[in-house]
């Protein structure tokens, strides 16, 4: 079983991923952190973030053991991994990787922006995980907090506006629901209540 999972930053789409692959026994990738390494390359080398082609580069260079989280979560790689994530190119250097781990024995569960519509468009289910700006602020503030980092929240709401801005105005896979997803609003919905819905809409798509 494939389960796609999209939706905005800090919408909870990370956590609902990796609850339900738990559930499922299945296999997760969260392919942020595909562009996420990605920009860290670049910015290791001191390379520009909009250079098409040494991002590329960076981006085919990359495997999926490569992730120090820790150097990859920060709020400064989220913007920059959305810089990089609108270079088509980019997204195309990272497609065959994600589909291998989608391919995997029994399924997997990927979670991003594309995956419902460009990476696994015959995933068995598909959710499109969504929040208010604000409440996703909030998330992502205590988040960064707890990281240990300085953060003041008009800050982090402009940056995660700024971010939905990008990532759905872009020409190549931009935010956007697939046709056939279900919507998850997570605005009132703690974590449990969240990851609830989910295994609830998986198992409403298993039985249709
Ligand atoms: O999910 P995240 O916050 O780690 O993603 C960071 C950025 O990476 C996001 O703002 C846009 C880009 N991204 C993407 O373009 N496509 C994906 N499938 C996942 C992330």
């Amino acid at each position: 079983m494939i389960i796609a999972i999209d939706g905005p930053a800090a919408s909870g789409k990370g956590t609902i991923a990796r609850r339900l692959a738990a559930h499922y026994g299945l296999p997760h990738l969260d392919t942020g952190l595909l562009y996420r390494a990605t920009a860290r390359v670049l910015l290791d080398r001191g390379e520009r973030l909009d250079d098409a082609e040494r991002a590329t580069a960076a981006a085919r260079g990359l495997a999926l053991t490569d992730f120090d989280e820790d150097l990859l979560r920060g709020a400064e790689m989220g913007d920059a991994a959305s810089v990089v994530g609108a270079i088509p190119d980019v997204r195309a250097a990272l497609l065959d990787m994600q589909r291998n781990f989608a391919a995997r024995d029994g399924g997997a569960v990927l979670d991003g922006r594309d995956i419902g519509t460009v990476i696994c468009p015959d995933a068995d289910a598909k959710i499109f995980v969504t929040a208010e700006p604000e409440t996703r602020a909030q998330r992502r503030a205590l988040e960064l907090a707890g990281r240990g980092e300085k953060v003041d929240f008009t800050d982090v709401l402009a940056d995660i506006r700024k971010r939905d801005d990008r990532d759905s105005a872009r020409s190549s896979a931009p935010l956007v629901a697939a046709a056939d997803a279900v919507r998850l609003d997570t605005t009132a919905l703690d974590i449990e209540s969240a990851v609830a819905e989910a295994v609830a809409i998986v198992e409403a798509r298993r039985k249709g």
